[in-house]
């Protein structure tokens, strides 16, 4: 849009930086913790790139004070982190770990001695194994109530200190590794039927969380993180926008709407019901869900954007992703009789194959508010790349600050279009554990000395890209 005059960023704007607990605390047995899912999914061979695990990731458990220490002299105004469900109860339920609660009360201290916004996510994948040995954990619904118990924990814990929440972390994702493409625990192949269930109770449990945050924490803000993936059709013919919006309905607003209007899109569902998978609705579900609409904010993980084509019912299906960085490898992925996402010729990819499309961190705002009139916090964008530290202990990552640099002019258009954007969360503040991609592929600020063997001393470095952002954050997206 043309606009005579621009206007920059607010002046409260929160400029931040994410990291998920599996990914950068490890000390995976101390303290009481109990184990993950995850603990159990890496070490069944091949899942992860050269085996890799989080049980000493990026030791942020030892080096908290150091991180957070060099994210308030880079200036950064919040700091989104995940609470490990674990730490706080080992067996998913049942006794508290004080312990566990101890660590992050003083990571949310150490924050806040800085004048750092803790943002906390509740859930980001690391489930206690104890719940999936029990009942298969997010297959039953009695995930429901652990699940609002853990949350009601934390929010009688933090109600004080910290404002902003988030729910889950990507349900679309985690979910769709973990029940379609075996490649995230509880590790299963095209299992339609469990995904639309498994989905289904997560929406509970974010639902009940959302109802009792509002009694317990009434002047917070909670929303869920979604991997939001805007869609272009290949071109006017009119099947490929048909099979758009059939992708949007599947894949972006069939988690969206629940958050913001407490129920699914009704093609959709139509759709599922007709291929006997739409998820079981019990007494009271429909009516949790619409009281639980909707979330003070959209949270969205924006990395990339797709390309949509129709997709014949002999057509592709879900193909394997690129976990090795070598650029080229993935394959066309669809659903058959639906939709099948090719590349886009307009646009480059990273070395894993993922579209750069920084137009798209605008699509998602601008979607956002016209279709849900939500403020937005962009909790995940970033880039992953081979870093290289040179001999004098530099990172040279000019890429990076590109990549960055476009996305954030991008978002600066979407606040003056109207966007209501509350925050800006860069993936990651430090480098960390990629889940399926090792430690090679890196996203951070700042270097972290560490390959996939153990044993490097994890000495933490700046890269450019931290200097970058931290003139960014001083001149409040004025100077990119
Ligand atoms: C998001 C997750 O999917 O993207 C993060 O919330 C993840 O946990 C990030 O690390 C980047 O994905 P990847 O696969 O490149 O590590």
């Amino acid at each position: 849009m043309y606009f005579k005059e621009k206007h920059g960023f607010p002046k409260d704007f929160l400029w931040g930086s994410a990291s998920a607990a599996y990914q950068v605390e490890g000390a995976a047995e101390e303290d009481g913790k109990g184990r993950s899912n995850w603990d159990e999914f890496v070490r069944i061979p091949g899942k992860t790139f050269k085996a890799t695990t989080g049980d000493v990731a990026v030791d942020h458990y030892h080096r908290f004070k150091e991180d957070i220490a060099l994210m308030a002299e880079m200036g950064l105004k919040t700091y989104r982190f995940s609470i490990s469900w674990p730490r706080i109860y080992p067996k998913g339920t049942g006794e508290v770990n004080e312990k566990g609660l101890q660590f992050y009360d003083a990571v949310i201290d150490e924050c806040l001695k800085y004048g750092i916004e803790p943002m906390v996510t509740i859930y980001h994948w690391d489930l206690p194994q104890a719940l999936q040995e029990e009942y298969n954990g997010w297959e039953s619904r009695r995930i429901v109530d652990d699940y609002e118990n853990y949350a009601i924990t934390l929010f009688e814990r933090y109600k004080d200190k910290v404002k902003y929440w988030i729910t889950l972390n990507e349900q679309n994702v985690f979910t769709m590794h973990g029940w379609m493409m075996a490649t995230h625990p509880p590790g299963k192949k095209n299992d339609s039927k469990m995904f639309y269930q498994v989905n289904h109770h997560a929406n509970l449990a974010h639902a009940k969380a959302v109802l009792a945050f509002r009694k317990i924490v009434p002047n917070g803000k909670i929303g869920a993180s979604f991997a939001f993936g805007p869609s272009y059709a290949i071109d006017c013919n009119p099947i490929n926008n048909i099979a758009k919006a059939d992708y949007d309905d599947l894949q972006n607003f069939w988690w969206m709407d629940v958050y913001a209007y407490g129920r699914y899109p009704k093609a959709a569902f139509k759709y599922l019901q007709g291929q006997g998978v739409a998820p079981v609705f019990e007494d009271g579900d429909a009516e949790l869900m619409k009281a639980a609409a909707q979330v003070d904010f959209m949270g969205v993980n924006y990395y990339q954007t797709a390309v949509v084509e129709y997709n014949s019912i002999d057509g592709v299906g879900m193909a394997e992703m690129n976990t090795t960085g070598k650029k080229g490898t993935s394959q066309v992925s669809g659903t058959p009789g639906l939709f099948k996402n090719p590349p886009n010729p307009y646009l480059k990819t990273t070395d894993w194959d993922w579209t750069i499309d920084p137009m798209g961190i605008r699509m998602c705002c601008r979607t956002i508010t016209s279709r849900y009139d939500l403020p937005i916090v962009i909790s995940e964008n970033g880039l992953g790349a081979f870093d290289k530290k040179t001999e004098d202990n530099k990172i040279h990552d000019d890429y990076r600050i590109a990549y960055l640099k476009a996305h954030v002019e991008e978002l600066k258009e979407a606040v003056n279009e109207g966007c209501e954007v509350l925050a800006y969360c860069t993936w990651s503040i430090t480098d960390l554990l990629s889940w399926l991609n090792g430690y090679q592929k890196r996203y951070g600020f700042i270097y972290v000395d560490r390959e996939e063997e153990e044993g490097s001393s994890m000495n933490r470095y700046k890269k450019d890209s931290y200097y970058w952002y931290q003139n960014v954050i001083k001149t409040n997206g004025e100077e990119l």
